[in-house]
C-alpha cells in the first residue's frame, strides 16, 4: 500500500484579521462620522508617523478614539513593544472595538470614561473640565485628538490639555486637530459659504456653528489654541492648516502637533 504523507498540521492560534476584517458597522458612525473609515484612518496615522514622529515602540494614548479609526491600522504599525490606549466617553464604540481588536491585538486596549459631552454623553455627571485621566503621570509618548478638541468648550479644552501634559513623558508629542481661526481662515470661510462648517457664533476665543448644541462643531481663535498648549509646557513643533475653511490641503482639520520639553 502507498502511504501518502500528510502536510504537518499547523498548530497555534488563527490568523489575525486584517483592518480590512475590523470595519465597524454603520450605526457607529456617530463615533466616526461615516465615510471611508479605512482610508481616512490611514491617511490620519501616515500624518502621525510624518508629522509626529510617532515610533512603533511607543505608548500611544488616543483621547476620544472612537471606534478606533486609528487604531485599526495601527494594528499594522504599533510593535508588541508598543502599546495603544483608547479612551473614550461614548461607551458603544469603545464596547466595538474591544470586542473586535483587543481580542487579536492584546497591547490595544480601550477603555470607556463616563465624562460629560452633549453630543456623545449627555447622561454623564462628571465634567470634562473637571476630569483626571485614569492614567498615571508620563505614562505616554504620544496622545492623540483627533476631531475631539472640535467638539468640547474651552473650560473642557483646558482640563484636558493639562491632563495630556501630565501623562506625556519628556519629549512625548501631542498631535491634536482644531478649527482654527484667524483672519486667512476668515477670508476662506467669507468666500467658501458652502462648507459643512462655517462657525458663524462667535464668543470671543471660541466659534459655534449651532449655539443650541455648541459641541457640535467648536472652532478656536489660533492664538488660544497655541497659549494654552504653551501654557503647559507643550511646544509647538507645526500647525498643520487643514482644508475645512475651503482653503488648498490634503488634511480636513487643522493639525497642531506639540512636544512636551
Ligand atoms: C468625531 S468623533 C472622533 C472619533 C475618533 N477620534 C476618530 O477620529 O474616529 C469625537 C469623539 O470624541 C469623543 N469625546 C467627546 N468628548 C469627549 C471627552 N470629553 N472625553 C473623551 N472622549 C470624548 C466622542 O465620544 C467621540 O467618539
Amino acid at each position: 500500500m502507498q502511504i501518502v504523507e500528510q502536510p504537518d498540521q499547523v498548530s497555534g492560534p488563527p490568523p489575525r484579521p486584517c483592518p480590512e476584517d475590523m470595519i465597524p458597522p454603520k450605526e457607529l458612525a456617530i463615533c466616526f462620522g461615516g465615510g471611508d473609515f479605512l482610508g481616512i484612518g490611514r491617511n490620519l496615522v501616515r500624518r502621525m508617523i510624518d508629522w509626529g514622529g510617532l515610533l512603533p515602540s511607543e505608548r500611544v494614548l488616543d483621547v476620544g478614539c472612537g471606534v478606533g479609526r486609528a487604531a485599526v491600522p495601527l494594528t499594522e504599525y504599533i510593535s508588541e513593544r508598543g502599546v495603544y490606549l483608547g479612551m473614550d466617553t461614548y461607551p458603544f464604540g469603545i464596547d466595538w472595538a474591544s470586542e473586535h481588536i483587543t481580542p487579536h491585538y492584546p497591547n490595544f486596549r480601550f477603555q470607556s470614561v463616563d465624562v460629560f459631552n452633549n453630543l456623545y454623553n449627555p447622561n454623564a455627571a462628571v465634567r470634562a473640565s473637571e476630569f483626571v485621566f485614569p492614567y498615571p503621570d508620563a505614562s505616554f509618548d504620544f496622545v492623540l485628538l483627533n476631531s475631539v478638541f472640535t467638539h468640547m468648550l474651552p473650560e473642557d479644552v483646558l482640563g484636558y490639555v493639562s491632563q495630556i501634559d501630565r501623562v506625556l513623558d519628556r519629549g512625548g508629542r501631542v498631535y491634536c486637530t482644531w478649527f482654527l481661526m484667524d483672519d486667512d481662515t476668515r477670508a476662506h470661510l467669507k468666500v467658501n459659504e458652502s462648507t459643512q462648517v462655517q462657525l458663524k457664533h462667535g464668543f470671543g476665543s471660541f466659534y459655534v456653528d449651532n449655539p443650541k448644541d455648541p459641541e457640535e462643531a467648536v472652532g478656536y481663535e489660533e492664538h488660544f489654541a497655541r497659549t494654552i498648549l504653551e501654557k503647559h509646557g507643550l511646544v509647538i513643533e507645526a500647525v498643520h492648516r487643514g482644508n475645512w475653511c475651503g482653503r488648498k490641503a490634503s488634511n480636513y482639520q487643522d493639525v497642531i502637533i506639540a512636544r512636551k520639553t
